[in-house]
């Protein structure tokens, strides 16, 4: 496995499309100053991928700042990597398409780079997934995937579909490793992107990360994202605060030894901070 050596380092995905491995998440950011801010000072900063979904309520800010940043840094649209979801409400065939012609609407692009199934909703994702495979190969979105899909939803998709996703986005943590769905993931060239990263800031304190943490002169945020990375991870830890968004990303210059990937491994309580897939009701 080589490990990402910057920022804008990127994977193959199974469709051949590059993703960086490192991007900003913007879950609870509202629209306004604080979400412009934070995208352009990302964009500045060197990040290329932004990761936003339809529930956010925040896809006209994203939009907004990316155009921004697009102008202020020089860029291209195509420099950029923009990830949307669509929502529960929205799994069908035809809701789902009116559901990305809404968030295109929403960001002010001519496409994404990444559109997922945001939840495994039993009995709706297979026609939703339609509907992405549909967007696929019109050209109208670069890469489809899904989230929280456990094994057995990856599973099912498979069967019933044609395309595979290049994605799952879980929830995954030094407390919530996901050893099983990474192997399986692995196995099937689906890549695995995780989401609360940083547990939403709960582990930051822990002990033994701390002391892998002072080892390197780094923060524990930088650690848990390096050990992302060397596992193969791709990770979109969320700040809306600019000396973070430049902390985050500044873990290419160091590198954890096997032991302790594995001590920090072996910290998992399978302890989820988001929703269990399996018992979802929303
Ligand atoms: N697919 C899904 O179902 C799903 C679900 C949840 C999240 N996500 C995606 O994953 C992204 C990341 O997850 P998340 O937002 O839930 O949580 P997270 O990235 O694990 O943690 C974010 C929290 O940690 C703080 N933080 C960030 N960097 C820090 C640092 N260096 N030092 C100290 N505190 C720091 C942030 O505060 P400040 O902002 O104040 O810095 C914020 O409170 C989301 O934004 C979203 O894009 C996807």
């Amino acid at each position: 496995m080589t490990t990402a050596k910057h920022l804008q380092d990127r994977v193959v995905l199974n469709n051949g499309v590059e993703m960086p491995w490192f991007g900003l998440g913007v879950f609870k950011v509202e629209e306004g100053e604080d979400l412009k801010q934070a995208v352009k000072s990302a964009i500045a900063e060197g990040y290329r991928s932004i990761d936003t979904a339809a529930i956010y309520q925040n896809e006209t800010g994203v939009g907004e700042a990316v155009k921004e940043a697009i102008a202020e840094n020089g860029l291209n649209r195509e420099d950029l990597f923009i990830t949307s979801k669509v929502w529960n409400a929205d799994l069908g065939y035809e809701e789902t398409l009116a559901a990305y012609d809404a968030s295109l609407e929403k960001l002010g692009l001519e496409y994404l780079d990444l559109y997922l199934i945001h939840w495994p909703v039993l009995g709706k994702y297979t026609e939703a997934w339609h509907a992405l495979e549909t967007l696929y190969k019109n050209g109208r979105v670069k890469a489809i995937g899904v989230s929280n899909f456990q094994i057995h939803h990856l599973k099912e998709l498979m069967q019933t579909s044609e395309i595979k996703p290049v994605i799952n986005q879980v929830e995954l943590h030094p407390y919530l490793t996901q050893k099983e769905l990474l192997a399986y993931s692995k196995e099937h060239q689906i890549q695995m992107e995780a989401w609360s990263p940083l547990m939403q800031g709960g582990l930051l304190d822990h002990p033994i990360l701390s002391e892998i943490s002072n080892k390197y002169h780094k923060s524990v945020a930088q650690v848990i994202l390096r050990w992302d990375l060397q596992h193969g991870i791709i990770t979109i830890p969320k700040s809306i605060k600019a000396h973070r968004i430049a902390e985050n990303a500044n873990v290419f210059d160091f590198e954890l030894t096997d032991q302790e990937m594995e001590q920090i491994d072996a910290l998992n309580q399978n302890h989820r901070v988001g929703p269990d897939p399996d018992h979802i009701d929303f």
